[in-house]
């Protein structure tokens, strides 16, 4: 049984919410209510949401970007879940990637990651992604700038992982 749904306007409140937790705010972007609203109506991305047992409440969302391009380069612009660790980010990522490969049918979903997010790093590489490269200072944090890694995998080694056609 599917644990996302399409997210609506109504969900940025959460989505924001969910950004700004202490456990996100080192390894995601923060983006205004606004830049969410913006690029939820936009043809190029699809937001999706975790609902939690709390009405009202999220357990996650992600971001996906690039399905109004021809490269069929899609990007996993965000991944956040409001309690890490407890297992929710692998079915989700699971997910995604169906999403991206059986739904949007990407030919390949790329992402990049935090040198110092290991769990993350652990978690997209146990699913099949490849390291592709470093960004040098690629990020900011405060007045200090960090090196991202860039993660991709593709339509072919989806299927081959993941068994599906
Ligand atoms: C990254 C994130 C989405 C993962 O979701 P999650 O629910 O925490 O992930 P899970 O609990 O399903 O899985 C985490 C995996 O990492 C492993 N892990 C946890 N801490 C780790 C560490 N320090 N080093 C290596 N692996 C680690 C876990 O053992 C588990 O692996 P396993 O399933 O092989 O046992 C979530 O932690 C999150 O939202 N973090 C804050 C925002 C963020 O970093 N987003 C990603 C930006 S690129």
């Amino acid at each position: 049984m599917p644990i996302l749904r399409p997210a609506t306007p109504a969900d940025i409140p959460e989505i924001v919410r969910l950004e700004r937790l202490p456990g996100s705010q080192l390894y995601v972007g923060q983006w205004s209510e606004d830049r969410h609203r913006a690029t939820l109506s936009s043809p190029d991305a699809r937001y999706y949401v975790a609902d939690s047992p709390t009405p009202g409440t999220l357990a996650a969302y992600a971001i996906l970007r690039g399905l109004a391009e021809a490269s069929g380069s899609l990007e996993l612009k965000r991944l956040v879940v409001a309690t890490p660790g407890q297992g929710l980010g692998r079915p989700i990522l699971t997910e995604i990637l169906a999403l991206a490969f059986l739904t949007h049918h990407a030919h390949r979903l790329f992402l990049d990651v935090y040198d110092d997010n290991p769990r993350a790093r652990h978690l997209y590489q146990s699913l099949g992604f490849v390291h592709e490269g470093t960004m040098r200072d690629a990020a900011r944090r405060g007045d200090q700038y960090f090196p991202l890694h860039l993660l991709s995998i593709l339509d072919s080694e989806y299927r081959a992982l993941h068994n599906s056609r």
